[in-house]
């Protein structure tokens, strides 16, 4: 059940008292659009748009953690965005550098772990080293923050059939999909959260959306706020999920 804790005598609810995730709301997941469109509207380049938005990444994705979430998902690299201008794609990967290094450095104050789900074989290999080394970190915490990076839900579903084609596995359950999908260590996302004002996937997380709650906003990723959040867990609560029964 999710609960409102007890109120104080004075009548608004204080931070630490909104309402919380519960076992039925264990993952979130973003979809985080709109960083060029925040930043060309302050007639500045996309790239500061990206930074903003890492900006706005580790300051929600944290307090989701904080607050109890299991699992927090973002989608920070599609496989498709290999397509953006050369520029912006280098400007992308050094702000993953730049996070890497930040994390190695101050992992401490994180109560979480990191992993990466995606095709990382492309990074350079001082740059895998330290996202190997960031996975390698605050494992004794629960809670899990996934960073989607070269990441396509078709090519992950392309993956998981050719590995259990090679395990000689010729009539796969469900399980059997699940089990070989990124996500496997954390399950399904409940509510996938999509900013920037289009209402589409856009290829993330294809499987594991089944049976996900959708919620868009035209807030441009830079703008989401922890306030944000806590509607959003309030949209999610006022959901009726059925899972195709009555
Ligand atoms: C979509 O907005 C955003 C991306 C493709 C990149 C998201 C990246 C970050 C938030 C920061 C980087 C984080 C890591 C971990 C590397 P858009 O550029 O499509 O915005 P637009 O729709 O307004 O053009």
């Amino acid at each position: 059940m999710h609960f409102f804790k007890k109120k104080t005598k004075n009548m608004e609810l204080p931070t630490a008292e909104k309402l919380r995730p519960d076992d039925s709301f264990k993952h979130i997941a973003f979809i985080m659009d709109g960083n060029g469109r925040w930043a060309t509207e302050q007639g500045m380049p996309r790239e500061y748009g990206h930074s903003a938005g890492a900006k706005t990444m580790k300051k929600v994705c944290t307090y989701c953690c904080d607050i109890g979430f299991k699992a927090c998902t973002v989608y920070a690299f599609s496989t498709e965005n290999w397509k953006r201008p050369e520029k912006e794609v280098n400007a992308i990967i050094k702000i993953l550098e730049n996070y890497m290094d930040e994390i190695i450095r101050d992992y401490k104050s994180y109560h979480n772990h990191f992993k990466f789900i995606g095709d990382l074989s492309v990074l350079p290999p001082e740059l895998l080293e330290k996202v190997r080394k960031v996975e390698s970190l605050n494992l004794e915490y629960d809670q899990v923050f996934n960073i989607a990076f070269n990441y396509g839900g078709r090519s992950e579903l392309a993956n998981a059939f050719n590995r259990l084609a090679s395990k000689g596995v010729t009539h796969a359950s469900e399980d059997d999909i699940s089990a070989e999908m990124y996500t496997a260590h954390c399950g399904d996302p409940d509510m996938i959260v999509r900013t920037g004002g289009d209402m589409r996937i856009s290829n993330f997380l294809l499987w594991q959306a089944a049976y996900a709650e959708l919620y868009f906003t035209d807030k441009f990723w830079p703008d989401l706020t922890e306030d944000d959040v806590d509607e959003i867990i309030r949209v999610f609560y006022s959901r009726k999920r059925r899972y195709g029964g009555i």
